[in-house]
């Protein structure tokens, strides 16, 4: 059955957009038949699959306001099927925000594609807008994206409110598959205390932080600036290592979520 994940974290610039192409890229190199759906208006994962929206082009604005369809929409890129967003997002959200059904659009623009794939995954912008409801509407399951830094606990929080809020609305149970720390620094101050009070927090309430955090390195920003993976671009760095384990790991949880 197909998975839906969404990469999540209403704080800006933690690794959402990197972490969810490259577990993109990741499924597609395993073989599998993935999409990913940018449902941010700054474009940032459309951007790393090296795919730009024509200019009469469609995006993910134009399916969710029924405007277009999914073939209309998707684009076949080399690390998977996208399904693309640019700044029309931005100029569309108060229409949607106005429409009946706001939340659960995404949801109903893809009901009849879906098992088409083996992988959904989710960008979110860093918001709690329409589009993020959009997102914990239609995925199954979520993955927090954090750096291991002051404020990262009290930010993990809300989405627990916004998560669980979504779930009583819906009558759906999205669950957490885990959390992936980012740009990690083991020798930065406060990094180690701050992640011990995440895996606590984690163990509290059900989720696990995955073992292989991501070390800052510029072979991250370099990759994107090639708008390659980090698998394509330095396979053998630490951060296209340290992705591969955490993915792996984040893939056992998504199994067991299921
Ligand atoms: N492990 C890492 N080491 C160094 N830099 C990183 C690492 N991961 C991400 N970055 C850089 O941090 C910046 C933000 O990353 P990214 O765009 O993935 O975050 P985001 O959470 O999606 O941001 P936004 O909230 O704006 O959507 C980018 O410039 C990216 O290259
Ligand atoms: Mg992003």
């Amino acid at each position: 059955m197909v998975k839906k994940i969404a990469f999540i974290n209403q704080k800006g610039g933690v690794g959402k957009t990197t972490t969810s192409f490259n577990f993109a890229a990741y499924h597609t190199r395993l073989g599998e038949k993935v999409l990913g759906i940018d449902i941010d208006p700054q474009g940032n994962f459309t951007y790393n699959c090296g795919a730009e929206v024509p200019e009469d082009g469609k995006t993910i604005a134009d399916l969710l306001l029924k405007k277009c369809t999914f073939d209309e929409c998707v684009i076949n890129t080399k690390y998977c099927d996208l399904l693309p967003a640019n700044l029309d997002l931005t100029m569309s959200e108060m229409t949607i925000a106005a429409k009946q059904y706001k939340e659960t659009l995404l949801s109903a623009a893809l009901k009849n594609i879906i098992d088409q794939y083996d992988y959904i995954v989710v960008d979110c912008p860093p918001a709690f807008n329409v589009f993020v409801y959009n997102g914990l509407n239609f995925v199954d399951q979520i993955c927090i994206v954090t750096r291991a830094q002051t404020f990262a606990l009290m930010g993990i929080k809300q989405i627990l409110t916004v998560l669980d809020g979504t779930n009583e609305a819906s009558g759906r149970n999205v669950k957490i598959a885990g959390m992936i720390v980012t740009a990690y620094e083991p020798k930065a101050a406060a990094a180690k205390a701050i992640l011990e009070v995440l895996e606590n927090y984690g163990t509290k309430k059900g989720f696990k932080v995955i073992d292989s955090k991501i070390s800052k390195s510029n072979m991250v920003e370099n990759s994107q600036n090639a708008q390659e993976s980090i698998f394509d671009f330095a396979p053998k760095s630490k951060p296209a290592l340290e992705y591969l384990a955490a993915f792996a790991e984040l893939d056992k949880y998504i199994s067991e979520g299921e």
